[in-house]
């Protein structure tokens, strides 16, 4: 007890602010090669330059090494990336539950997000990109409102936190919520509002900060908005984001706005939306071909499983899914799933699919706790192509991690759990808001872990 009480008292402030540093502590990591690797006495060890140097037992520690900070019995592990998030809706966490997509997006998102101006992006941006810290996210793809000028300060509270972030100017040339914008010239005005922004700010900081062309959803672009936008992306070697069968009367909508295209995937298809570069969200009720096509052209699926379950939007088999090779990481949805942490979205996407098992619907094989950090880290840096510098703490990697505290999840006060799996469980099933004590991107901390503690 005594020792556990103690590890509560690290402050933010004793935790390193900058590399070169070495943290002495409980590892726990995917690998790139596949598995894990665990060291219950451990050893992380970040050079100047912000990249691993040195991740394995204490005991095989470097001659080298600068003195370790010891922070046993903390786990250090990679930070966790977010796929999928709308930064403006997170005002509006928590409401709306069960509504149908479209109807909450009227009731709720279009008029917080009709409000997303400059001195709203001000205040917000950089609470949210120290909320998502908090959470233990070091990088996060989000959405921003339709303004142009909000996503400007949007990137610079994520220039200045340091987060690891990947945003884009969501893109909508009908069913808008912009009162001010001439209809005729609603197409034009997007791209170029995009490009301009990509030309300020994809591949700043060393490529911390990237761009996303972010058409919104089918239902609110014009088959000419997802060409154009398609080839913006693809022309400036940015990412695409969009969302793609979440609810069925979204889909339905789709099918009587694209009467031409064989289903929704297609007409992200036609419009040239899929490859590598392409996160699409959700992907609930996609058939064997819509899946099949994904696969084919190495699309990613951020699943979201808990805003898939708050508004009754219904469980994606991921089992299946997995199975079939589809790329899927994970996606908080704030605010269509309640909360920025994606230890949430592993409780619920493994509570939802074990509901599936049962039913007999998924498929598949059945998923442990350290598959879902996989997809949590490792998972994600792969659908952003990142898999080779993030999601994983390995040597020559960039230093992203976080320190969780896991007295905040034991049953009973001192109460270990030696075995990977079962810590990893235990983590997911009774995360705590608070647990996340540091979080670090290329060997910088981050603001806003044990704030509110
Ligand atoms: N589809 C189109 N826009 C949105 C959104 O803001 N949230 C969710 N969950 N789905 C969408
Ligand atoms: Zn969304």
């Amino acid at each position: 007890m005594g020792a556990v009480l103690a590890s509560r008292s690290v402050t933010p402030e004793q935790l390193p602010a900058r590399s070169p540093f070495a943290l002495r502590a409980r590892l726990l990591t995917p690998l790139a090669a596949g598995g894990i690797r665990h060291e219950p006495d451990g050893l992380l060890v970040v050079d100047a330059d912000g990249r691993v140097a040195f991740a394995g037992a204490a005991s095989e520690r470097p001659d080298d090494t600068v003195a370790a900070l010891d922070l046993r019995p903390w786990v250090v592990m990679p930070g966790m990336v977010d796929l999928h998030a709308h930064l403006p809706q997170v005002p509006s966490a928590g409401l709306g539950a069960g509504l149908d997509l479209l109807t909450w997006l009227q009731r709720y998102i279009f008029p917080l997000e009709r409000g997303f101006d400059v001195a709203a992006a001000e205040r917000l941006a950089p609470i949210v990109w120290r909320a998502f810290a908090a959470a233990g996210t070091t990088t996060a793809m989000v959405y921003g409102a339709v303004y142009h000028a909000s996503l400007d300060a949007t990137f610079r509270a994520a220039e200045a936190h340091g987060i690891r972030a990947v945003i884009g100017k969501v893109m909508m040339d009908r069913l808008t919520y912009d009162p001010t914008i001439d209809p005729s010239a609603i197409l034009e005005r997007s791209l170029r509002e995009s490009a301009s922004l990509i030309e300020r700010w994809d591949g700043r900081d060393d490529g911390r900060l990237r761009y996303a062309v972010t058409p919104r959803f089918a239902v609110s672009c014009t088959a000419d908005l997802l060409r154009e936008s398609a080839a913006l992306a693809s022309a400036t070697g940015t990412y695409w984001q969009t969302h793609v069968s979440e609810d069925r009367a979204e889909i339905a909508e789709v099918g009587r706005l694209f009467p031409e295209a064989l289903d929704y995937v297609d007409v992200y298809d036609r419009a040239g939306g899929l490859g590598p570069r392409t996160v699409l969200a959700h992907g609930v009720h996609l058939s064997d071909r819509e899946l099949t096509r994904l696969v084919e052209t190495r699309t990613h699926v951020a699943h979201c499983p808990a805003s898939n379950l708050f508004l009754a939007s219904g469980v994606m088999p991921l089992g299946r899914f997995v199975e079939a090779g589809l790329s899927v990481g994970l996606g908080s949805d704030v605010s269509g799933g309640p909360d920025l942490s994606i230890f949430t979205e592993m409780r619920v996407g493994f509570y939802a699919h074990n509901a599936m098992r049962v039913a007999g619907r998924s498929g598949g094989p059945a998923l442990g706790p350290l598959d879902w950090l996989r997809m949590g880290t490792l998972g994600g840096a792969e659908a952003l192509g990142l898999d080779r510098a993030i999601g994983s703490l390995e040597p020559g990697k960039e230093a992203d991690l976080i320190a969780i505290d896991p007295s905040y999840v034991a049953s009973v006060a001192g109460a270990e759990d030696p075995d990977p799996e079962d810590l990893m469980s235990r983590l997911i099933f009774r995360s705590h808001p608070d647990m996340v004590r540091g979080a670090w991107v290329r060997g910088h901390r981050l603001e806003g872990p044990a704030e509110r503690a």
